[in-house]
């Protein structure tokens, strides 16, 4: 009593509800960029021999705990975790190598081959600060080969990724590498740096004072501007390097000078994961800003070992597809359009849009794309949408083609019109005999 009634579902305000903050929809105008993006490297991963794996977009949190490393920002600060109904602390996976390493254990692929090479491709999520080439949710096309500690393995992931982007017609890129050495050169590595940011430790974030214990590594992808500038003057991991890591960087160095692959030896590249030893490398483009990195990858002997498996050396890379797109935008590099339709049929009237359909089911086994609005229209309006969606031909259908059994079949950049039947409507624009019904 006295109680108001709840508004009715139809009478409550219709707030917009928008995507989560950092995600971004694809919309058809943009996709087959997208998909020629995806195509194009799939080809190439699998003409170099990969195959493809698909694994959960969650994960035990666990998983990245151990694998990408307790201490690095990603597992810190930007994973989404949540708990399942049974109380078990899931993750949407930052990244794939974990992953793929993972189920490298879990199936035992080391038995069946002694060389696995993967290639992944799909969502991430990383609770970081959205800005332009940084999101929420983004996708990535990653590779990982394992089983071989050998050079030219280092150097095959480098120059995939090197030919991908070539093939895209990218030229302002450049390709950074370093060598961070074996776990020994590591540890050794982090006592470097333990002790040089030990005389500094006042000057750095209340985050790198915890790091300086726990991984001072990490200390060197801080974004502070204060640990920025102690990180400067930090040692560089190559000068820790042991004789045998330095021949391995260099044998892969060899490789890509044999192959004029260009690159830089750039000593500030530590990677933000905690699982490379040896090569790492970045492929950074001019136009991206302060989100340069295009992609990122390198060795990561110890990894597998450490999820469980038996020890195996391997390398990979993961792309940010979208920090592609953005670097192919920067360089006015033309791309791939949504096709228009080959046939737009226009029928007025319930007749003839009996014999529209008919051509337009016909149309489509042969191939063609076919647009057919439903609506009763006048024939200028549909010629305005045909034009509008781009479409070659129109099929104009009325109650006197019915009759007469034939179509008028308009050419939209000649502005030309006969009148053919359908068999004649589908060789004209198959420009061969057309299959039947
Ligand atoms: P990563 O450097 O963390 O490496 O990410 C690889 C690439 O993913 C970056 O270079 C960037 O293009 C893209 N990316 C990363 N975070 C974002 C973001 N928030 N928004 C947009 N794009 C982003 C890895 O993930 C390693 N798993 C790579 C790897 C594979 N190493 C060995 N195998």
């Amino acid at each position: 009593l006295g109680r108001e009634a709840p508004p009715r579902r139809s009478e409550m305000p219709k707030q917009i509800i928008t995507r989560p903050r950092g995600t971004s929809d694809i919309l058809p105008a943009d996709t087959p960029v997208w998909r020629y993006l995806e195509e194009l490297a799939i080809n190439l991963f699998e003409s170099y021999g990969y195959g493809e794996i698909r694994v959960p977009v969650f994960e035990d949190s666990a998983l990245f705990e151990r694998g990408v490393g307790e201490t690095t920002d990603i597992v810190e600060k930007e994973m989404y975790t949540f708990a399942d109904r049974k109380g078990r602390t899931m993750a949407l996976r930052p990244e794939g190598t974990a992953s793929v390493v993972r189920a490298y254990v879990e199936h035992k692929m080391y038995a069946q081959q002694p060389i696995q090479k993967l290639y992944y491709r799909g969502p991430m999520f990383r609770y970081e600060r959205p800005q332009a080439g940084r999101e929420r949710q983004f996708y990535q096309l990653g590779i990982e080969s394992l089983g071989s500690e050998h050079p030219a393995v280092d150097f095959e992931v480098i120059y995939i990724a090197f030919d991908y982007y070539r093939r895209l017609g990218l030229k302002s890129i450049s390709i950074k590498l370093n060598s961070l050495g074996c776990s020994q050169d590591r540890v050794g590595y982090s006592n470097m740096l333990r002790d040089h940011f030990a005389t500094v430790r006042d000057g750095l974030c209340a985050n790198c004072n915890t790091r300086l214990e726990r991984n001072p590594l990490r200390i060197l992808d801080c974004k502070e501007p204060q640990c920025k500038e102690l990180a400067g003057s930090a040692p560089s991991s190559l000068d820790g390097v042991c004789a045998e890591c330095r021949e391995h960087f260099d044998a892969v160095l060899g490789h890509l000078r044999e192959f004029d692959v260009p690159f830089d030896v750039d000593t500030t590249i530590v990677r933000g994961l905690d699982y490379y030893t040896r090569t790492v490398f970045e492929v950074v483009h001019s136009s991206l800003g302060a989100q340069d990195a295009l992609m990122g990858g390198g060795r990561y002997d110890d990894l597998v070992e450490l999820m469980g498996g038996p020890s195996t050396p391997a390398a990979g890379f993961a792309l940010g597809v979208g920090r592609a797109i953005l670097a192919l935008r920067g360089e006015g590099i033309e791309l791939p359009s949504q096709r228009p339709p080959d046939l737009y049929i226009a029928a007025i009237g319930d007749s003839a849009r009996k014999k529209g359909l008919s051509l337009a089911v016909r149309a489509r086994s042969n191939a063609l794309r076919v647009e057919m609005d439903y609506e009763d229209r006048s024939f200028k309006s549909h010629l305005r949408n045909a034009n509008r969606l781009g479409a070659r031909f129109v099929a104009i259908i009325g109650e006197d083609e019915v009759a007469r059994d034939v179509v008028q079949l308009r050419n939209m950049a000649e502005s030309t019109q006969v009148e053919l039947t359908e068999e004649k409507t589908l060789e004209e624009l198959t420009g061969s005999k057309s299959l039947p019904a």
